[in-house]
């Protein structure tokens, strides 16, 4: 009997590097601080988180950004099938300083997820995703096999400004320690199936 293999039950995770000039985006997650000091505390240590900010004034520019590129990334990497959308359901904008990371955690109740970031010094601390089930075949199977179909415990990825992430809403991650002396400044946002 021939061999076979087949890479069953994948977590999907798409982007794109965006070349915008994204510094107005960013001198208003600055300002939406301002107007705001407390923020909102769900996975955040150290850093500060806006409450939703989709209809905050001067958000637009965000909006529209945000449509354009998720639609761009959806279509090119996870058509939807014909009567489908996806649409932004909500954003908020996080800045965190130097020791400032995420708690382990997912999005509850939304089809994807996704994050943008707006400034990301090097050293910012990278998005690390958790692999759903224990993964007790890693230390085994061989690194070359391994390489092959991503059989890893966990999968980090570094900031970059401009870089646009988009995963599944379930997918557990965490975001590392901020050594870099400087803000790491991004927009995370929510998917919902928009059934036209
Ligand atoms: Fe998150």
């Amino acid at each position: 009997m021939k061999t076979f293999s087949r890479l069953l039950f994948p977590s999907l995770l798409i982007g794109k590097k965006i070349e915008d000039d994204l510094s107005d985006v960013l001198k208003w997650a600055y300002s939406l601080r301002d107007t705001d000091p407390a923020g909102a505390k769900i996975s955040n240590e150290g850093g500060w988180q806006s409450h939703p900010c989709l209809r905050e004034e001067g958000s637009g520019p965000l909006c529209e950004l945000l449509t354009r590129e998720v639609g761009e990334v959806i279509a090119e990497q996870m058509p939807l099938n014909p009567g489908y959308g996806l649409g932004i359901e909500s954003a908020w904008v996080n800045i965190s300083g130097d020791g400032a990371f995420n708690w382990e955690h997912d999005h509850p109740l939304c089809f994807y997820s996704g994050v943008l970031y707006l400034r990301a010094p090097e050293g910012c601390g990278d998005i690390r995703f958790m692999a759903g089930g224990l993964p007790s075949t890693a230390g085994v199977i061989s690194d070359e096999c391994r390489r092959m179909y991503n059989i890893y415990g966990s999968w980090t990825v570094t900031p970059r400004a401009g870089l646009l992430l988009l995963f599944p809403a379930d997918l557990r991650h965490r975001v590392e320690v901020n050594r870099s002396g400087e803000d790491r400044v991004s927009v995370a946002f929510n998917l919902a199936l928009d059934i036209g």
